[in-house]
C-alpha cells in the first residue's frame, strides 16, 4: 500500500457489495433501508478507483446477509455488483447480481393510467429490454422505465 493509499478496513462477518456503479452507493443504503439508526457498522465509499470499472462506489455491512429481493432491487441500479459474503473475515461466497428476464413485484409501473397500478388485483411484471441503461417494459402497458423512474420508488 503505498503512502498515498487509505483502505478502508476489512470486515469480520457480514456483507460486501462490490464493484456497485459509480454514484450508485447511497441508493444501495436506501434499497436496504439502512438509515442513521443501526446496529452495526456500515461502510460506504464512493469513487474508488476500480480496474474493471472507471470508479466504482462500495458498501460493506457487518452482521448481515441480505434478502433476494434485495439484491434484485440492486441489480436494477448496479448489474455489475458482485455480492460477497464474508464470515470470520474470509469471502466464503461471491456472486455477481443478476437480473432475471422477467421482474415482478420489486417495482411499479410509471404510468398512472396502467392496468396494474388499478384496484384490479394485477402482478407488476416488467421484461428486461437493455440492462445498461436500464429500460424495462411493462407487460401490461408496454410502458418503457428507466433508471431514473426506479430510483423514485426506492
Ligand atoms: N472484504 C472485506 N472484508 C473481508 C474480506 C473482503 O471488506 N474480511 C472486501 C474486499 O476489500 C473487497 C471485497 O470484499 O472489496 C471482495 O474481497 P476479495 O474477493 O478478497 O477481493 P477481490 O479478489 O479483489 O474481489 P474481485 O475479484 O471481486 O474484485
Ligand atoms: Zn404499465
Amino acid at each position: 500500500m503505498s503512502r498515498k493509499t487509505l483502505r478502508v478496513s476489512k470486515i469480520k462477518n457480514g456483507t460486501v457489495i462490490d464493484h456497485i456503479t459509480g454514484g450508485h452507493a447511497l441508493d444501495v443504503i436506501k434499497i436496504l433501508g439502512i438509515t442513521g439508526h443501526v446496529d452495526g457498522v456500515v461502510t460506504v465509499a464512493i469513487n474508488v478507483p476500480s480496474k474493471k470499472l472507471d470508479t466504482k462506489d462500495m458498501v460493506k455491512i457487518e452482521g448481515r446477509e441480505l434478502k433476494a429481493e434485495e439484491v434484485d432491487k440492486i441489480a436494477l441500479l448496479a448489474p455489475h455488483a458482485t455480492i460477497n459474503i464474508v464470515r470470520n473475515y474470509k469471502v466464503v461466497d461471491k456472486q455477481r447480481v443478476k437480473l432475471p428476464s422477467v421482474i415482478r413485484e420489486i417495482v411499479r409501473c410509471a404510468n398512472p393510467a396502467c392496468i396494474s397500478n388499478s384496484k384490479e388485483p394485477v402482478q407488476p411484471t416488467f421484461y428486461v429490454d437493455s440492462e445498461e441503461p436500464l429500460r424495462i417494459r411493462c407487460h401490461y402497458c408496454g410502458y418503457i422505465m428507466e433508471k431514473q423512474d426506479v430510483l423514485k420508488q426506492f
